[in-house]
């Protein structure tokens, strides 16, 4: 049957019957315990449907949509995040971004988190290496943990993390290597510093479910290059964010659609020379300064 003449059979029958379909799912979970519950899953079943009605879902797009998700978990572990990939490339893990972190006047921008963060990232000594044999130009990143007001922080958690020269995450690599993330804590005036590398653009893992849709779609795999930061303070809302590196040539055609004007930061390019910590680097290096300003939790 052609989409049309699907189309002309849908009698008001049919749809009485569809519209009775979604109501009876919508108020199975009128009981539900918790109230947020009941208005996440209610709101869910009535777009869900509303979706399968609006392009006419055949069976053979159901099924399709089934193994594909099913392929998304399956790919899933503990060290590749394909769910998280798939958020991203839909937009929506910007879009959950917006709806919780506000700009907040003065505050550092967030962005999305990614699938390439991991909880046991080695702790660094402030001024040290993050790069841990990862590859590429040294890069040394430094700034102040602050808040809106100009409070310094001490004391700071600081999460980075990024891939390095060849565009690839420690945890794109054969075996449990751990290179280019760590974590470290502010001085006493909030500062932070480290040496890594520099960062190059890469394209999302796209040899999985994801990289079909966006094949299919047409669409590019590239992010352009960026650091991961995430920061946590009792008191202040959690920035999770990036800088990204001036000039990259994919900025206005980010995959998951991540870059922020603000998150753009200058990465001055050296050769040799003294760098800010007094070693004499041989060779190429570039430096980067980046604050990180939080915003207060809202009481
Ligand atoms: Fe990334």
């Amino acid at each position: 049957m052609t989409r049309s003449t699907r189309r002309r059979v849908e009698t008001r029958e049919t749809q009485a019957r569809e519209k009775a379909v979604t109501e009876e799912v919508v108020e199975s979970f009128d009981f539900a315990e918790s109230d947020r519950f009941r208005e996440v899953m209610q709101s869910l079943v009535r777009h869900l449907h509303s979706f399968a009605r609006d392009v006419r879902l055949s069976q053979e797009e159901w099924s399709a949509a089934v193994d594909f998700l099913t392929r998304t978990g399956q790919i899933s572990d503990d060290r590749r995040q394909e769910f998280i990939l798939l958020s991203d490339v839909l937009g929506l893990s910007m879009l959950t971004v917006g709806i919780n972190a506000p700009a907040v006047e003065g505050a550092t921008e967030s962005t999305v988190f990614g699938p390439f963060f991991v909880e046991d990232a080695p702790r660094i000594e402030l001024g040290g290496d993050l790069a841990q044999g990862a590859k590429g130009v040294p890069c040394y990143v430094s700034g102040q943990v602050r808040a809106v007001d100009g409070t310094p922080l001490a004391g700071v958690r600081v999460d980075a993390w990024e891939a390095d020269e060849d565009g690839l995450y420690d945890t794109q690599y054969e075996g449990k290597v751990t290179a280019g993330r760590g974590w470290l804590l502010t001085d006493d005036d909030g500062g932070y510093r480290f040496w890594s590398v520099t960062p190059t653009a890469y394209p999302i893992p796209h040899d999985g479910p994801v990289g079909e849709l966006m094949k299919a779609a047409g669409r590019g795999p590239m992010r352009p290059a960026h650091l991961h930061f995430k920061v946590e303070a009792p008191g202040f809302e959690p920035l999770i964010t990036h800088v990204f590196v001036a000039g990259d040539e994919y900025l206005d055609q980010d995959a998951v659609f991540g870059v922020k004007e603000s998150l753009i930061g200058h990465f001055v390019e050296h050769d040799g020379g003294t760098a800010p910590d007094g070693s004499q680097p041989t060779g190429r290096w570039t430096q980067v300064e980046f604050d990180l300003v939080l915003a207060r939790e809202e009481p």
